[in-house]
């Protein structure tokens, strides 16, 4: 059982049926370029505690080199006898280095703390991948509302129509919860920012070995305080997945309304042809694949969060060899979000819009009604009242098959006193829009600022 990280205590090897269950070099070879960086910076600290000389510390760091570049070829791959990568790039050093200084590196260390390492340093470098792509996705939003800065929309709540709405403060409704999740990435960094390196298998190492000097090298802002929590607990993993569920959430609910909006009867926008796709048997189809499979993918993410809890829930303390199972899904949630975030990107920032279909709808379905409510509020009636006087205009309409504003002036007074013609300053989508001018609102005065409050706060976690 040559190249085996244990045999002292064994008369025999694993059985094959083993070995191939244990074997997690298929998906943690990911990780290699990290337990290499580790392995660095824990050479460093044997050398700092006289448990190698200078020179063993030249011919190690030289052969992790050596090791490193074959890697990063190709010409050093894992065996198919190699149980994961920290084993595998033992076996690997020991080559480059003999025996004698090879073995030397395992020394205060365990594959345990190594693994809660390397799944840390790699969920930061990949959380920082997937804030640049909900970034662009934000730019897009943005860039979008900016080039319609006075579209109306139908407004809607339960897919009714509501209230009109600007197109840009729709759109920007989409971009402050990707700005959160923005903001979600960076604190789940703080706290991932945090090293195992040190915890050995549970216990901390005897050895005299510096963990802060370890995290230091390794970017980490300091090592943990207890190296039980380190080896064992993966709430930091869970963290990364469910932020990448959410992600996955928010980019479902704008890909849901792209969906929408693209049908016939919508007809609000046209896909660019480079983000759609066709059918291989109706030649007019032009799909929206693109939100369709970020719709999807949303369900996938949130089972790599789902699947990772359940691995968790009721692990005692510590390292139980579950924890092997946490890798795939949270790797699988950051291959899928890098995946797909370019796309809808790319998908909004090419998205046509057509306004004038927009426009006209905006005030349809008595979207006013509550204009007209408040335009009574304005005149002195008290709003339980104006409610229903409202209500009453809508009936009216609605019984004639025509809109608020096709009401006659006589039909509006017979509702009320209170309806004089004035009420038609607010029957218009414009009226509606620019009476909504206090923060948050949709007029596009505060839409305007708006837009400056989003590109600042932007601005501030771009850098992470
Ligand atoms: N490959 C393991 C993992 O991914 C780390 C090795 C720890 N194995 C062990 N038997 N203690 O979690």
């Amino acid at each position: 059982n040559e190249g085996a990280l244990w045999g002292g205590r064994f008369s025999g090897g694993p059985a094959d049926a083993l070995a191939a269950l244990s074997k997690s070099t298929d998906f943690d070879w990911r990780l290699a370029r990290y337990d290499i960086a580790g392995s660095r910076a824990h050479a460093r600290v044997l050398r700092t505690a006289g448990l190698l000389t200078a020179e063993e510390l030249d011919g190690m760091l030289a052969a992790l080199d050596r090791l490193e570049e074959d890697v990063v070829s190709g010409a050093y791959t894992a065996a198919e006898s190699d149980e994961d990568v920290h084993g595998s790039l033992e076996r690997g050093l020991i080559e480059r280095a003999g025996p004698e200084l090879g073995g030397k590196l395992r020394a205060g260390r365990s594959r345990n703390d190594q693994i809660a390492t390397m799944g840390r340093m790699y969920l930061r470098d990949h959380a920082r991948l997937v804030a640049r792509g909900v970034l662009a996705t934000i730019d897009a939003l943005i860039a979008q509302a900016e080039a319609h800065p006075y579209a109306p929309m139908p407004g809607r709540t339960h897919l009714q129509h509501a209230q009109p709405v600007l197109l840009s403060h729709h759109l920007l409704a989409h971009a402050w919860p990707l700005l959160r999740d923005v903001q979600r990435l960076a604190d789940f960094d703080r706290r991932a920012a945090v090293s195992p390196y040190g915890s050995g298998a549970l216990a901390g190492s005897s050895l005299g070995l510096d963990p802060e000097a370890v995290a230091a090298e390794l970017g980490f802002d300091s090592a943990v305080w207890n190296s039980i929590d380190g080896t064992a607990a993966r709430d930091v993993y869970a963290e990364f997945a469910w932020v990448a569920s959410m992600i996955g959430v928010d980019l479902s609910r704008v890909s849901e309304e792209v969906i929408f909006w693209a049908t016939k009867e919508a007809g609000f926008v046209t896909l660019d042809d480079a983000f759609s796709t066709g059918s291989s048997i109706m030649p007019q189809k032009k799909n929206p694949d693109v939100a369709e499979l970020a719709r999807g993918k949303s369900g996938r993410l949130i089972g790599d969060l789902a699947g990772l809890l359940a691995t968790l829930k009721g692990l005692p303390l510590a390292y139980n060899r579950d924890l092997q199972e946490d890798k795939e899904p949270v790797f699988d949630a950051a291959d899928t979000l890098e995946l797909l975030l370019p796309a809808v990107s790319g998908m909004i920032a090419t998205l046509t819009f057509h306004t004038e279909r927009m426009a006209e709808l905006a005030p349809q379905g008595f979207a006013l009604a509550t204009d007209i409510a408040e335009w009574l509020v304005r005149q002195g009636v008290p709003f339980r009242v104006a409610h229903e006087l409202s209500g009453e205009c809508v009936q009216a309409a609605e019984k004639r098959g025509v809109e608020l504003w096709d009401l006659t002036d006589e039909e509006f007074a017979s509702v009320s006193e209170h309806l004089t013609p004035q009420v038609r300053q607010v029957l218009s989508t414009e009226g509606s829009l620019s009476s909504r001018d206090a923060q948050g609102g949709t007029a596009p005065s505060a839409v305007a600022a708006q837009i400056a409050a989003l590109k600042e706060a932007v601005d501030e976690v771009r850098p992470f």
